[in-house]
């Protein structure tokens, strides 16, 4: 009986630890079975599929900023009145210009680990994000538009895992919840909660914006090398 009830917990810890082996993970994207000899594609063929996942994620943040912009969820007076575009989510990495200078292939762990590091820091926002729909209790409203994100998300860090890998790079630590502020989850009003929201998918997009070039640099060397 007392075993019986031990064994029942730990099952249930068990459950509660491991997440489902299909669902991707910030330290395994690719929800991938340990292989001590992988195949890894060529440099070339990583780095194009790694801009065509930040387009579709680009993507996704756009439709889900386009769903927040009809009356449904924040009427046209409030955005007029409140300069949203002006706004940021505080700790949301964006990115800048000077991230992409001078990365080449022969130097460029520094900018695939922050670059990791920052794309990490976006899927926990997002997922917060997801949660705070899932749980607002009103229809499950943006869930499918922000769960759509987050895979793209979640696919983007899966090719810059194999890429990192395939460069016999190795992470060892990964941001978790704490990167998050104090105060993300707005509570009050929803219409509130939906400007952050607008605010949030406004800025997913200026960060790969501003991401994508230093991709797209390291593409065109390698390109240009081929013989
Ligand atoms: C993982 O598999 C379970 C059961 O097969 C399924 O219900 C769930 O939606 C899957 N999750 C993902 C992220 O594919
Ligand atoms: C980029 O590299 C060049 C040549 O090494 C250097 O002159 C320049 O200052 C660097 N730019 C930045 C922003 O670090
Ligand atoms: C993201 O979408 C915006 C609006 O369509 C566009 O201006 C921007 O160039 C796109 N960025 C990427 C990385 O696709």
């Amino acid at each position: 009986m007392i075993y019986s009830a031990i064994a029942a917990i730990l099952v249930l810890s068990g459950n509660v630890v491991a997440p489902p082996p299909n669902e991707s993970t910030i330290d395994n994207p690719c929800r991938a079975v340990f292989s001590s000899h992988p195949i890894f594609p060529t440099l070339s063929s990583s780095l194009f599929e790694i801009i065509g996942e930040i387009n579709m994620a680009n993507y996704s943040a756009e439709i889900l900023k386009t769903t927040l912009t009809t009356p449904a969820y924040i009427p046209e007076d409030a955005l007029g009145r409140y300069d949203l575009d002006s706004m940021h989510v505080p700790n949301l990495p964006l990115w800048e210009e000077r991230d992409n200078v001078n990365v080449t292939v022969n130097d460029m762990e520094w900018f695939l680990r922050q670059a990791y590091r920052d794309i990490s820091i976006h899927i926990i926002f997002v997922t917060e994000a997801l949660r705070e729909q899932t749980s607002s209790g009103v229809a499950r409203l943006l869930v499918l538009e922000f769960t759509d994100v987050r895979r793209f998300f979640y696919n983007l860090l899966c090719k810059m895992d194999t890429l990192i890998k395939s460069r016999g790079i190795s992470l060892t630590d990964y941001e978790d919840e704490s990167v998050l502020p104090a105060v993300f989850s707005v509570r009050r009003r929803e219409v509130m909660r939906f400007m952050k929201h607008y605010v949030h998918a406004k800025d997913v997009m200026t960060f790969l914006t501003n991401l994508k070039p230093g991709f797209v640099q390291l593409f065109d060397e390698v390109q240009g090398s081929l013989p």
